[in-house]
């Protein structure tokens, strides 16, 4: 046998291409960050933001391309993404976790219609979510979870590439 043949690809159809490529991340985070505006459970996080969302969607537009295994648009222009470490600012206990994880359903929801699809995405999300997490319920600072091994492409069920 040669070797000259690249190995297959392991992720031959990753979540990007199932949710259907660019134009329906688009419409995921306009989704999500219209929950987060309007859902009162999502008033103490709407708080953590700018008024103005603008930049915000581009950014996690950008992110979720690459995370769902599609181009390249985070890394570039913003290096590592380094989740936890970005989001260290601000103070995310379950409460906040939990709010997040229903404005990304409810966007789910209205974008995503394969319902296998949805369910790995929900899983997918709701491990960085709780990776990012950083204040126990009561206000301790929760120490690093350690590296996030069940975030890789091989573990979590679905074939993202980065790691958050
Ligand atoms: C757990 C609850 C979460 C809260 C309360 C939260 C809140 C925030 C806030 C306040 C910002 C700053 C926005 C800005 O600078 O305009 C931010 C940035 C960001 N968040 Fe979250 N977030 C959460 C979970 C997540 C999850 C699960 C993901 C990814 C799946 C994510 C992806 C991002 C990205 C990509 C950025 C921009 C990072 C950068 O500056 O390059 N966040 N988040």
């Amino acid at each position: 046998m040669s070797t000259a043949h690249p190995s297959p690809n392991p992720h031959p159809n990753p979540h990007y291409a199932r949710l259907g490529g660019h134009e329906p991340i688009v419409r995921l985070v306009d989704a999500f960050y219209r929950a987060m505006d309007t859902l009162p459970e999502a008033a103490a996080i709407r708080a953590m933001h700018e008024p103005d969302l603008r930049a915000t969607k581009s950014v996690l537009v950008s992110y979720l391309s690459e995370w769902m295994g599609g181009p390249k648009l985070y890394t570039p222009s913003r290096g590592a993404p380094a989740l936890r470490r970005r989001h260290q600012p601000f103070a995310i206990d379950g409460a906040a976790r939990d709010a997040w994880m229903l404005c990304m359903r409810q966007a789910l929801q209205e974008v995503c219609t394969d319902d296998a699809l949805r369910a790995e995405l929900d899983a997918a999300f709701f491990k960085v979510a709780d990776f990012i997490r950083n204040t126990e319920d009561g206000g301790h600072t929760r120490p690093h979870p350690g590296r996030p091994r069940a975030l890789q492409p091989e573990v979590v069920a679905a074939p993202h590439r980065s790691q958050p």
